[in-house]
């Protein structure tokens, strides 16, 4: 560099938006726990994983083979279009008939996706005006708590977030019109602001299941005030009794005028390394999906759509998420067993009967979740996550990710009651 060349300030060159923003809370997690890494295992106390939700069984042999055996095709090794293989979407809307009695049109209501992550941010960036000012801020309704990459992504598109409050006491279903008039009429807010509404049955953190009455209201909602209803299904196939067997919100009447729906390979097949997903419902909404990615990607590898389509109309392969979904529901039962032995009241936790989380108070001594969550990490190698990481209105918890083999989440209960982690003393 000469005397005349001064170092360029790269940072300041970011956006405004991304000028303060931080990285994803679980890549954050993973940063910290990879720095207290070695002083923990010096201690005899090797970290135990329930943060992140990812499965740790391994994804089906078959599901691998099928993706082995693609690369000696020919015409594998070209770009596949945006929205994906027609065979791979003629797979996804016969998985919607098959699983939910939807019928779509592969054509044109499916769009491939690089995971639901990647289809929700780029639904978000489509629907918001990025350059408004803060009073301006076009808004998307998410839930609270809910899973974080919401907030991350509609804020990062130039938009708002604004919470709908799950609590115990509206079953974790509440009432949208309330919701409309405590957040946007009482507070002034332009109604015309209001772009989309998020639901996520069953949910991450909580594990919540709706009845097919309330995505019916979610649906009437959305065309009661000309917004997008967005359903993210993540977990639609991850439930453990027949009673708790999620719908889609395309089941709904009148959902294919307004609604979208998000569906995920990662967690069912365990797979959420190879980025698999797929957006279905009203044709304009994915094709705004559609329309975003074909700037941002070029669509998915196709011996993976190949494999990804093998593992959503298998049979054998429905057995495998099946058989997964009994490990979930007995690796809860192990959990609260061992919560139950530090006095927690499982009784009264309503326990989920979908998803592989928990949502667990935090010790009446605690009045910060974020605190507890360090502490059990810092003293005794547990990973959890707070539950303000989901919203503000997730204080007071912490969510636990069953993803962890039985004797290692007994390992976590006796580490707990050794370092004097119960929830009443
Ligand atoms: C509610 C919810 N939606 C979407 C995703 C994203 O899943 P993927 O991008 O792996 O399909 C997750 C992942 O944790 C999730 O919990």
């Amino acid at each position: 560099m000469t005397s005349s060349q001064t170092a360029v300030d790269v940072k300041s060159l970011y956006s405004e938006i991304w000028q303060n923003r931080q990285e994803y809370i679980m890549f954050r997690i993973a940063k910290q726990v990879a720095d207290l890494t070695p002083e923990l295992n010096a201690k005899g106390c090797p970290p135990l994983k329930l943060s992140i939700g990812a499965p740790t069984l391994p994804a089906p042999q078959a599901i691998k083979d099928v993706l082995i055996a693609s690369l000696s095709e020919k015409d594998n090794d070209t770009y596949s279009t945006t929205r994906g293989e027609l065979s791979f979407r003629k797979a996804c809307a016969a998985r919607m008939k098959q699983r939910f009695g939807v019928e779509l049109d592969a054509e044109k209501e499916t769009c491939a996706l690089i995971g639901s992550k990647e289809g929700l941010g780029n639904v978000f960036r489509g629907l918001i005006t990025p350059y408004l000012a803060d009073a301006d801020k076009e808004i998307i309704l998410v839930p609270d708590p809910g899973y974080a990459s919401y907030v991350d992504a509609i804020e990062g598109a130039g938009g708002k977030a604004v919470s709908i409050r799950l609590n115990p006491e509206n079953k974790y279903l509440p009432n949208l019109n309330d919701v409309w008039q405590d957040e946007i009429i009482s507070k002034g807010i332009d109604p015309k602001k209001v772009k989309a509404v998020v639901v996520n049955y069953p949910s991450n953190p909580i594990g919540a299941v709706a009845p097919l009455s309330y995505l019916q209201h979610t649906v009437d909602f959305a065309r009661q005030h000309g917004i997008l209803a967005i359903s993210d299904n993540a977990y639609a196939d991850m439930y453990f009794s027949p009673d708790a067997r999620p719908h889609s919100i395309l089941e709904a009447e009148g959902a294919m005028e307004c609604a979208i729906e998000f569906h995920s390979l990662s967690k069912p097949y365990s797979l959420t390394g190879w980025r698999l997903g797929f957006a279905v419902g009203n044709q304009d909404a994915v094709d705004l999906v559609a329309l975003v990615k074909s700037t941002m990607d070029s669509g998915i590898f196709k011996g993976m759509q190949k494999a990804g389509t093998f593992a959503i109309t298998s049979p054998e392969i429905q057995t495998y998420i099946e058989e997964v979904a009994h490990v979930y529901a007995h690796s809860q039962d192990v959990t609260l067993k061992g919560l139950k032995r530090l006095g927690w009241p499982v009784e009264e936790m309503n326990p989920p009967k979908a998803t592989f989380y928990l949502w667990v108070p935090i010790p009446k001594r605690y009045s910060s979740c974020e605190q507890f969550s360090q502490d059990l990490l810092k003293t005794s190698g547990i990973v959890v996550v707070p539950g303000t990481a989901f919203g503000p209105n997730g204080e007071g918890f912490i969510r636990l990710s069953l993803v962890l083999p039985e004797e290692q989440l007994n390992e976590v209960f006796d580490r707990m009651e050794r370092d004097g982690f119960t929830y009443t003393v």
